[in-house]
């Protein structure tokens, strides 16, 4: 009963939230016009074929294509525009922004027009909800970083692009879709700075199962399974990072021993302890933190909050803790 009222008053403060961002963008004098400008879509990339391997750049372009005119309202927005781009232009410009091998070129998804391509630091959140905790770190950012926020869910996704819209976020990309499928096959080896995942979903907890068993026993069923280590790391640049934030200790002491599984020459763990951090659990090579990740983990806006965050600040759950944060901070060996 308890919490269910709990549950209302999230759900009332999660639309207070709209409510403000919408009123916000209506007072805005410089707020973002699509109609001027409908080439904006071009950064809503939702994948029309999410199960499908390896597919053209040709098929891919025509998929985000019309994901963008059946989800998005793209063809009322082009009838409604005072600019003169039609749906074969859009399609000009998806395909640009995509190789020949179907990798994603993060630099011309950013680009206003395409003669205006800047290389800048990649950062991609996977599992990013309905897109809060990107939002304000692309803001935090703007004209130093790109950021990538990704998602499965349709409705979440949505709610990233209207985030995008209505904050008028130049910086942010949102792309629906499956991680796993993202990272297999596009996006290029070597060119993303920082992958961040927030709250990810724990696989079902067993009793009495070791670390070990539910590490093996979730492969393939959640998102950070070993292959997801793996995929991180062949697509990280340099030295590139990794930061992963859980309210479930049980969850992230698991993810010591995933990522064991992808393999203990991948990532190190460099010490990051100090006021705000603190050594929660050490497995092989790797360590799980406690306290803020902050700045130096990559968190720009480290007052950025997101739906679960604070569902999970309410005390909701038995698995999860309403006040500590436990992380993991890698670094690509
Ligand atoms: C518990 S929610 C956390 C959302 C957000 N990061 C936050 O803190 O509010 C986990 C999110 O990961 C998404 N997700 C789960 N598996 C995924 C996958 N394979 N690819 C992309 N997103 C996934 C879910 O749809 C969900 O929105």
């Amino acid at each position: 009963m308890e919490s269910n009222t709990a549950f209302r008053s999230h759900r009332a403060d999660q639309t207070l939230r709209r409510v403000e961002t919408i009123e916000g963008f209506l007072k805005d004098k410089n707020r973002l016009d699509l109609t001027k400008q409908p080439e904006r879509l071009v950064k809503v990339l939702s994948f029309w074929f999410p199960d499908k391997k390896m597919i053209s750049r040709r098929e891919l372009s025509k998929g985000f294509l019309k994901s963008l005119v059946k989800r998005f309202g793209l063809s009322q927005l082009l009838k409604r525009s005072s600019s003169k781009i039609s749906e074969k232009d859009m399609y000009k410009r998806i395909s640009k922004s995509l190789t020949k091998q179907s990798h994603l070129k993060f630099e011309h998804i950013f680009a206003a027009t395409t003669d205006s391509v800047t290389k800048r630091p990649v950062n991609i959140e996977l599992g990013c909800g309905s897109g809060e905790w990107a939002a304000a770190q692309a803001i935090a950012t703007t004209g130093r970083a790109y950021w990538v926020a990704l998602e499965l869910r349709h409705s979440r996704v949505y709610d990233v692009f209207a985030r995008i819209v209505f904050e008028n976020i130049s910086n942010l990309c949102v792309v629906g879709g499956d991680a796993i499928e993202l990272m297999s096959h596009h996006v290029a080896e070597e060119t993303v700075s920082h992958f961040f995942v927030n709250h990810p979903e724990p696989p079902q907890q067993v009793a009495n199962a070791s670390f070990e068993d539910v590490a093996r026993r979730s492969e393939g069923r959640h998102m950070l399974g070993s292959r997801c280590f793996r995929l991180m790391h062949a697509a990280l640049e340099s030295r590139g990072r990794v930061t992963i934030v859980t309210d479930n200790l049980w969850y992230g002491t698991t993810l010591l021993h995933v990522l064991e599984k992808a393999g203990t020459n991948l990532f190190e763990s460099p010490n990051i302890s100090g006021k705000d951090i603190e050594l929660q659990a050490r497995h092989g090579d790797h360590t799980l933190w406690v306290g803020s990740p902050g700045s130096r983990c990559g968190h720009r806006a480290s007052d950025a909050t997101s739906y679960f965050d604070r569902l999970w600040k309410k005390g909701l759950s038995q698995h999860a803790s309403a006040t500590e944060r436990y992380f993991l901070y890698l670094k690509k060996r």
